[in-house]
């Protein structure tokens, strides 16, 4: 029997992370080793379909347990690692920014630490591929994009944790050689989002005809790219990328938020057999998110050029996909929007 070598996935159970992990498990040479604590955002339905595949293989486990990864990396002896495990929620950031420097910043460096550990000596066909975000970069006007060389500029506590991260990620290369891979991608939406998210929260009280929560006036922008379009990405990256090398990866797909949530009314509307215009009743402006960035927009010509990739999906047909899903998951959207959802959704709603 062919032995593959191994891929550690970290975060594997999230929204992307179990898109990539099916690609990886269902299109590469590895043993794909998919490593989640099983947070509120983990959850192992999402890998239902290639669980029992011979390359696949869960760990429950903590990023922030430096003796356990240090075991993990020393047991596998992983060819390379792509780093998704994150608390990836702002709003949650604004209102627990500690629980994002633990994960976000101890995690990454624990992580990083075993690699080099592991590796150190033998640094050849070796990759640590670290998974991050357009926010990193701060907030835009009206006009300009961000590229691969824009400055850091995080505005909230989840984009200055996960700018740290970069900036830990590039010193252990430029410090210890370790090679490494960096990608900033800008909003995903699709297939097993966490109903926090805008997007699917919105499918969520549509569905259920509950108020729609429009932070501020709905003007902010965000540039919207489908989540496999992202794992697609990510494949092409890590077979194809250049050492040391960042990649912007985004959907030239922007969108106020209030023009979004509008689309979404109607492609529901039509779906559900209303009148249009119904959902579009629910929309309610609420009180505006703390510091809240007005524009993200990348400049996704370097992975272009470079790599090939393009993203496949027009954005109505990437919204009428994913509120399908919804449709046709509505056990999954069940158990994840009760328990701890209504406590996280009462909290932060509930004042606004
Ligand atoms: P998610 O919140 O859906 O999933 C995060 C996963 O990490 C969960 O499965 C969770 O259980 C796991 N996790 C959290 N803390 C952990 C820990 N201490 N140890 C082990 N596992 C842990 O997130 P997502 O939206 O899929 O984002 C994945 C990555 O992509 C993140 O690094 C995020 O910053 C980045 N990113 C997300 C987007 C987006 O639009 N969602 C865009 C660009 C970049
Ligand atoms: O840009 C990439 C980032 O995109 C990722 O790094 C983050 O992990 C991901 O969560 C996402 O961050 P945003 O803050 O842009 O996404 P969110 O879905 O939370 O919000 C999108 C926009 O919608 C934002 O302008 C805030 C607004 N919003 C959000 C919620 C949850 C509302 O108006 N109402 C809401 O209830």
């Amino acid at each position: 029997m062919t032995k593959y070598p191994n891929i550690l996935i970290t975060g594997g159970a999230g929204f992307i992370g179990s898109h990539v992990v099916r690609r990886l498990v269902k299109n590469s040479n590895y043993k794909v080793v998919n490593l989640d604590n099983l947070t509120y955002a983990g959850n192992l339905e999402n890998l239902s379909d290639i669980e029992a595949n011979d390359n696949y293989e869960f760990v429950k486990g903590d990023i922030c347990n430096s003796l356990f990864i240090e075991q993990l990396f020393k047991d596998y002896d992983f060819k390379s690692v792509v780093h998704l495990a994150a608390e990836s929620h702002v709003d949650r950031s604004i209102s627990n920014p500690i629980e994002f420097i633990n994960t976000n910043v101890l995690g990454t460096v624990n992580l990083l630490n075993a690699a080099k550990n592991t590796w150190m000596g033998d640094f050849a066909e070796r990759r640590f591929y670290h998974i991050s975000t357009d926010e990193v970069y701060g907030s835009l006007g009206e006009k300009g994009f961000f590229t691969e060389t824009t400055s850091y500029d995080p505005q909230s506590p989840y984009s200055a944790s996960k700018a740290s991260s970069d900036h830990f990620v590039r010193a252990y290369g430029n410090t210890y050689g370790l090679p490494y891979i960096i990608s900033n991608c800008s909003n995903n939406y699709g297939p097993n989002q966490f109903p926090e998210k805008l997007i699917p929260l919105m499918i969520h009280n549509i569905k259920n005809e509950q108020p729609l929560p429009v932070y501020g006036k709905g003007e902010n922008i965000r540039d919207w790219l489908y989540v496999e379009d992202h794992a697609r990405a990510i494949e092409l990256i890590l077979e194809k990328g250049g050492d040391g090398e960042t990649y912007n990866i985004g959907g030239f797909n922007e969108w106020k938020n209030l023009d979004l949530v509008r689309l979404l009314c109607d492609i529901m509307d039509s779906k559900l057999g209303n009148p249009q215009g119904t959902s579009r009743e629910l929309i309610t402006f609420v009180k505006d998110r703390a510091g809240h960035d007005h524009r993200y927009a990348i400049d996704a010509s370097k992975i272009q050029k470079d790599l090939g990739w393009e993203p496949s999906l027009q954005f109505r047909e990437g919204l009428e996909k994913t509120v399908d899903w919804y449709f046709d998951n509505e056990q999954w959207l069940k158990d994840v929007t009760t328990g701890d959802y209504l406590k996280y959704y009462d909290d932060h709603y509930k004042n606004r």
